[in-house]
């Protein structure tokens, strides 16, 4: 059985908790303030999931999430995830988290900036542009689902959506890929970190929030992106 360890229990962690357990996967599951206050969740998600404190669950994990927002002051378990497949779901909001110089001036993506956080993990940017939040119903009732949910279909449907992927850590991005397609996404591999601008936020491929794209489609919009963006 696999274990995920997913720091970070807001809108994205618990549903990234949600429809990993329906996959087949056990999760732990941390925020900052301590596993007493997740209790309520782990009711929601029952028996294959556990609440823990961050550095329990990056120690329980075969491989690791983080549903958190990047700031350079984050203090990361860094020993009980080395060696680890760290995904980073992050995106770069100004409004949110303020600015950071070398990601505005095209030096570095955020998810450069997190390897450097986690020198000895293998990072891998996933999950950024696909909704982990209910909305508001826009044409049917099934609108209002998270659309990682929404969007989800088996391996082969003719509507199954793409995700992007990016790291600098090959077997990081086959892990990710797997992960999608038990999930009910394929992958677009997007590799290195440092071309992961391409799926920014404000980039074309960014702007489908709502019906997804496919794998062609979502190779042509990542193309398109250009910087800088706009
Ligand atoms: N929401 C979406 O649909 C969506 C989609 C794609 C990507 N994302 C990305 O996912 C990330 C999380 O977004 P969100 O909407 O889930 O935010 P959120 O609802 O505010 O949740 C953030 C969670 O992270 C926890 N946390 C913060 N610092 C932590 C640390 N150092 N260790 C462990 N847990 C920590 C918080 O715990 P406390 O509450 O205890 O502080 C909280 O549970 C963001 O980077 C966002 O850009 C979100």
């Amino acid at each position: 059985m696999t274990t995920i360890g997913i720091l970070g229990a807001g809108q994205a962690g618990s549903t990234l908790a949600r429809v990993s357990i329906a996959a087949g996967y056990d999760v732990v599951i941390a925020n900052s303030r301590g596993p007493e206050t997740l209790m309520g969740l782990i009711g929601e998600l029952g028996h294959r999931a556990r609440a823990a404190t961050a550095a329990d669950a990056a120690a329980a994990a075969d491989f690791a999430v983080t549903a958190f927002p990047y700031s350079p002051s984050d203090h990361l378990p860094v020993d009980e995830l080395a060696g680890k497949v760290v995904i980073d779901n992050n995106n770069y909001m100004v409004w949110r988290d303020g600015h950071f110089p070398e990601v505005d001036a095209d030096l570095k993506t955020i998810h450069e900036l997190r390897q450097e956080q986690l020198p000895t993990s293998k990072v891998v940017k996933a999950f950024t542009h696909i909704q982990f939040h209910e909305r508001f119903q826009i044409r049917f009732p099934s609108d209002t689902l998270p659309a990682v949910i929404r969007l989800a279909r088996p391996a082969g449907a003719p509507d199954r959506k793409a995700l992007v992927v990016s790291s600098d850590h090959p077997e990081a991005v086959e892990l990710v890929t797997r992960y999608y397609d038990d999930l009910g996404f394929d992958a677009v591999d997007n590799s290195p970190l440092a071309e992961s601008w391409r799926s920014a936020p404000g980039t074309p491929m960014w702007r489908h929030h709502v019906d997804g794209q496919s794998r062609e489609e979502l190779i042509r919009n990542l193309q398109r992106a250009e910087r800088p963006l706009g």
